[in-house]
């Protein structure tokens, strides 16, 4: 049975997969709605949004500020020198303080407890703008991408090399509200943990497949191959020992003329010589610039399901 759609109001957007299949489907369609300049309504009129970054980034944070300015609403954005979670206060104090300024709050925090913590904490809407173990945000643009190289996303074969943790988390949770069939080819060690895997199954759609193997295999036909850095920010001082895991699973022209069909996917930042070469994120079924801009459309379209009138 599909689950109905409850409205977004007053939730948290912490996992893809607190939304069920139907309000992610709310989500994607108003996303090209906007995109085509179709909508243009303004629902975050006098509505404020603290973000919060522990980490670095471009794309979240632009596209959030532009996105909330674009709906009517505003932002006041914090680095980690400003708020200092858990270490000036604490999780929960800094949220009950937030809670009487802003509407809601975007946080891209290290570690997915602590973001759990926070939302807990918070009686404000808190989205998570990227964890150690979820990026849904990404994922909800790269849907939207999907669907504009393919159509419907449903027997569609999604394949993704490279660590399993942020993004590969997010898009097994998108291969398990959409039907989308993932292939997560990362090398041991390094593989999505099977929890994650199992929460996916328990989720409403029932008929999506996530194989995970350590071999390049199962491409000929692929939708789309994805991959992300071997190092996440954060990981640094792993970098040298993360080399040598990944080397094998660069994606680069030998990769992708195994997948004749395929479109290139990345999230970005991109680490180029790594993970993928010049040759492929530059070559013409590269759609990483596709992704990015559709950030915007799709946190835009979620903004406004979560905090519209
Ligand atoms: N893809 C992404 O989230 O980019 P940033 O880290 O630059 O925000
Ligand atoms: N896995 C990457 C994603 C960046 C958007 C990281 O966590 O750094």
């Amino acid at each position: 049975m599909i689950a109905p759609v409850v409205s977004l109001k007053g939730r948290d957007f912490i996992d893809l997969a607190d939304l069920n299949r139907k309000e992610l489907r709310e989500v994607l369609d108003l996303g090209q709605k906007i995109k085509a300049g179709a909508w243009s309504e303004r629902p975050l009129l006098g509505r404020h949004l603290a973000m919060l970054f522990q980490k670095p980034s471009h794309r979240t944070r632009v596209s959030f500020e532009v996105g909330i300015a674009r709906l009517g609403g505003s932002t006041t954005t914090l680095s980690e020198n400003d708020v200092q979670l858990g270490v000036r206060e604490s999780i929960s104090d800094a949220a009950r303080v937030l809670d009487r300024y802003v509407d809601g709050v975007v946080a891209r925090l290290r570690s997915h407890d602590d973001m759990v913590a926070l939302a807990k904490a918070s009686a404000k809407p808190v989205i998570n703008g990227l964890t150690d173990r979820s990026h849904p945000c990404q994922v909800l643009a790269d849907l939207m991408t999907l669907e504009e190289v393919a159509g419907n996303l449903a027997g569609q074969h999604l394949v993704y090399v490279g660590d399993g943790n942020n993004i590969a988390t997010s898009l097994i949770e998108a291969s398990a509200l959409t039907g989308l069939a993932l292939t997560v080819i990362s090398p041991s060690g390094y593989q999505p943990p099977a929890a994650v895997i199992e929460r996916a199954r328990s989720i409403d759609s029932g008929t999506h497949t996530v194989t995970v193997t350590d071999e390049f295999t199962n491409l000929n036909n692929a939708t789309a191959i994805y991959t992300d850095v071997w190092t996440s920010m954060g990981q640094e001082p792993e970098q040298e020992s993360r080399r040598k895991a990944f080397m094998r699973y660069q994606v680069n022209q030998a990769v992708m003329d195994r997948a004749p069909d395929a479109v290139f996917m990345h999230c970005l930042p991109a680490h180029r010589g790594e993970e993928v070469t010049d040759e492929v994120i530059d070559g013409p079924r590269s759609v990483v610039f596709q992704q990015a801009g559709n950030r915007l459309y799709a946190q835009m379209a979620l903004l406004a399901e979560m905090f519209g009138e």
